[in-house]
């Protein structure tokens, strides 16, 4: 069994404590992390706080030199990591790789794009002003806590730690419950890397019983935390003054205009709606489908959804177990309340324990849940509606704003539909996704707050310093 420390200043704890991480495919343990006691967690801050200034005097070149050993050992062992993301999320094996390959791509970018923060430098002429210079830095926030989601527990975390680190911030990570051993396993690299002592610290345990000795800590300067809308929230009401970036839930709509070539462009629901069992926030969540076209799409997506492989991550399955039983239980009750007011299950509402097959729900209706909570599961509900207008308001009555998609042949269409969708970002013609990781990534309303994506993770974690010359 799989046991990894929790770790502060660069030591391992080992407190006697243990939290144990269920792997969701088998539903037998899969190893444990040490869960960390009220004191621990207050001393990884206190560490983060007295190694930050002496990390931010660091200069930039150095601190990427530093991190590129640390880099270089996700690299060595990739492997391994992709391995323990599959046992305890039932992730499949390769996108399991393909998420540790992603995170290095963007640690290798964000070091290239560090080095393009360059400081504003203006002068001051009139509004009463003459003979300045200013000269705008972007210096660090100082102590970052960096909260990660089960659905990527890699990718998440490094896409926050590292731009935190490498402008000059220390760090204490908080992995989510399922992630905690790759976010432990993390500690014996971070000594052999021999990063600096103090400048990234994990705290390990469960949210519910350390989340608020961890969010309200008072050497918090900054939070960047992804999850659910329920915590998000919750983070948010606390009132500090700690800055926030909240990267939360969807409800990302397809809307699919009578012109489109179906066959071309439904691979894209599929694998959008579909991908890694739907517990993404990302995913396709629900389809506003012209009428017209409403019988053709369902029949093509019914005949694709059939062939998607379900089973085990081992086994490189599409469609594997969702997180536990728990969260089966929800997707299946958003399947059955459907059901009971009229919704047709075209395919799928199957299951064995946490293992649910794709299911496809046609004729959803505005009463339904289904047509508005996020199942974070393989379920897609089609709503059949009659013009862009509807689809559009369908779109926007949603108390989430992430993304969402436009397919539609006729481009100008096309443009001007996305243009009246209130979300952060419209996609035409692909699936909703955060990447690539260059382009920023938000949420409005509740699916948010701030911006993702590698220069402006670099940009939210520091702030302007002045200094202005008079002559
Ligand atoms: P979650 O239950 O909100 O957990 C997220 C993180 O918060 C975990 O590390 C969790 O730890 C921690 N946590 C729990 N209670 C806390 C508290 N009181 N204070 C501070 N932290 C606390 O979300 P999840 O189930 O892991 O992830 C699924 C959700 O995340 C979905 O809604 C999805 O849409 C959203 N998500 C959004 C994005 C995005 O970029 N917009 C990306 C990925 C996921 P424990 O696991 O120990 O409870
Ligand atoms: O789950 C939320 C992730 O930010 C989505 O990322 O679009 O690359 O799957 P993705």
């Amino acid at each position: 069994m799989r046991q990894y420390n929790a770790l502060i200043n660069n030591e391992l704890i080992d407190n006697g404590q243990w939290l144990e991480i269920m792997n969701p495919a088998t539903l037998n343990v899969a190893g444990k992390v040490t869960a960390l006691t009220a004191e621990e967690i207050n001393k990884a801050f206190s560490v983060a706080r007295n190694s930050q200034q002496s990390w931010e005097e660091v200069l930039l070149l150095d601190r990427i030199s530093i991190l590129r050993k640390f880099r270089d050992l996700i690299d060595e062992n990739k492997n391994e990591i992709a391995q323990i993301i599959s046992e305890e999320i039932a992730k499949n094996l390769k996108e399991s790789l393909s998420e540790v390959i992603r995170t290095i791509e963007i640690i290798d970018y964000t070091f290239e794009e560090a080095k393009r923060i360059e400081p504003l430098a203006l002068t001051g002429e009139g509004m009463g002003a003459k003979n300045k210079i200013g000269i705008f830095s972007r210096v660090a926030k100082g102590v970052v806590l960096a909260i990660s989601p089960f659905n990527y527990p890699f990718n998440l975390a490094f896409a926050k730690i590292i731009p935190a680190l490498v402008m000059g911030n220390t760090v204490v990570f908080k992995p989510a419950t399922a992630g905690s051993l790759v976010g432990a396993y993390m500690s014996n690299l971070v000594i052999q890397a021999g990063l600096p002592k103090g400048i990234f610290n994990i705290v390990t345990g469960r949210g519910r019983e350390i989340g608020d000795i961890i969010t309200s800590n008072p050497e918090i300067d900054m939070i960047s935390f992804t999850g659910s809308v329920g915590i998000g929230n919750q983070i948010r009401k606390m009132g500090s003054t700690t800055d926030l970036v909240l990267e939360l839930g969807g409800k990302d709509p397809a809307l699919v205009l009578d012109d489109l070539n179906l066959e071309k462009y439904a691979d894209e629901i599929i694998n959008g709606a579909y991908g890694y069992s739907g517990q993404r926030c990302t995913a396709v969540k629900r389809v506003l489908v012209n009428n017209k076209i409403a019988d053709k799409l369902v029949l093509i997506l019914k005949t694709k959804i059939n062939s998607l492989s379900v089973g085990m991550p081992k086994d490189n399955a599409f469609i594997t177990p969702v997180i536990d039983e728990k969260s089966a239980d929800f997707i299946q009750g958003l399947i059955d309340d459907a059901k009971n007011k009229g919704a047709e299950i075209i395919t799928g509402n199957k299951r064995e324990k946490n293992l649910m097959w794709p299911t496809l729900i046609d004729k959803v209706t505005i009463d339904m849940k289904v047509a508005w909570e996020e199942p974070f599961g393989p379920v897609l509900p089609v709503m059949r509606i009659d013009s862009i207008d509807e689809m559009i308001k369908i779109a926007n009555d949603s108390q989430f704003g992430l993304q969402a998609s436009v397919f539609c042949q006729d481009i100008s269409i096309a443009l001007s539909t996305a243009k009246r969708i209130k979300t952060g970002t419209v996609n035409i013609n692909s699936r909703p996704q955060r990447g690539p990781d260059s382009f920023p990534f938000l949420g409005i309303k509740d699916s948010g707050e701030g911006v993702q994506g590698i220069r402006e993770s670099l940009l939210s974690m520091t702030r302007y310093q002045g200094l202005v010359i008079n002559y």
